[in-house]
């Protein structure tokens, strides 16, 4: 995290293609930022002060965000009554619409959320790595939600060949290895977070979504005390999990149009479905080593 002011040029910085995209991607300190948000993730930095209360959920793409968001926004937004229709924003709202991603909303035209506006929802989401955030979220609570390397790249290939022209698994692999995707390296970005969490355990939650995905109550109650929100009600975290739950949003009216891509299966492991075994070795020694260098995530593939 830093204040330093970005004073390099745009156009200056090395680019990358992905998928089918020629210079979608800038390298900016040693992260792959799409260019488009180059702008708005410096204005982020530069510009951001954090206040009091305000928590921040952040991620690399495809590790459970969306699902993160559905859980967070849920705690700090208890239903007043006991009208779960009327009191349950996630009916009628996507998790992205109710966290909004710091980034995207700045770069966005239409945009309705003004993150600098002091009366605007002080639970937001970045993709941002932790060394790019603004100084003044030092003060700030920080969730970071991770996922295995196959599981992740898997999730990705799937996410972009369906809102973007598609692309054989081969060029998948090659892209994630090499570290230039959206907010990659991978490995570089959850290390950034884990390294954080390690120093600063009051400030940054680090979750996995594997942890999530296997004793899901428990995940939910750490995440509920870490922002200061325990639930102590009998049944309410089994109500917050069966809110927030895939199943339930992916059949809801507003997460069909438009959304749909954000919700797929949601499996441990699915990666090993798709990958062959000289695609997980390869991706093992790109970038699983290092995480496991770090004791996480480790792979069967060793
Ligand atoms: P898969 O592609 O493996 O199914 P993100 O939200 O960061 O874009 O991550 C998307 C991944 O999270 C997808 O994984 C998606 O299916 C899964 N996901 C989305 N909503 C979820 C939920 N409510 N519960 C569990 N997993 C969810």
């Amino acid at each position: 995290m830093s204040s330093k002011s970005s004073n390099e040029s745009n156009s200056d910085l090395p680019k990358s293609p992905f998928w089918e995209e020629p210079d979608a991607l800038a390298l900016r300190e040693g992260f792959w930022l799409p260019t488009c948000l180059l702008d708005s993730a410096a204005s982020f930095r530069q510009n951001f002060q954090a206040r009091e209360g305000d928590v921040v959920l952040a991620s690399p793409i495809k590790t459970g965000t969306t699902w993160l968001m559905a859980i967070a926004h849920s705690l700090l937004h208890k239903p007043k009554s006991n009208d779960a229709n009327n009191a349950d924003a996630l009916a009628s709202n996507n998790p992205h619409s109710l966290v909004p991603t710091v980034e995207f909303e700045l770069w966005s035209p239409t945009t309705t959320v003004n993150i600098f506006d002091p009366t605007s929802p002080r639970l937001l989401h970045t993709h941002l790595p932790f060394s790019l955030l603004p100084a003044s979220l030092s003060a700030s609570k920080i969730v970071y939600i991770a996922r295995g390397p196959e599981d992740t790249l898997i999730s990705m290939w799937h996410y972009f060949n369906a809102v973007a022209a598609p692309v054989p698994l081969e060029k998948a692999v090659e892209c994630f290895c090499s570290g230039a995707h959206p907010f990659g390296p991978f490995d570089r970005h959850v290390a950034e977070y884990w390294l954080e969490t390690r120093r600063r355990p009051e400030k940054v939650l680090f979750v996995k979504y594997e942890d999530m995905k296997r004793e899901p109550g428990r995940e939910v109650s750490r995440i509920a005390e870490f922002l200061g929100r325990p639930v102590a009600a009998e049944g309410e975290v089994e109500e917050i999990l069966w809110r927030c739950s895939l199943e339930r949003l992916k059949n809801l009216e507003v997460n069909a149009a438009g959304h749909a891509a954000y919700f797929r299966k949601g499996e441990v492991r699915d990666g090993k479905n798709y990958l062959t075994p000289e695609m997980g070795d390869r991706i093992h020694r790109s970038v699983g080593v290092k995480l496991e260098a770090l004791g996480l995530f480790f792979s069967d593939r060793r």
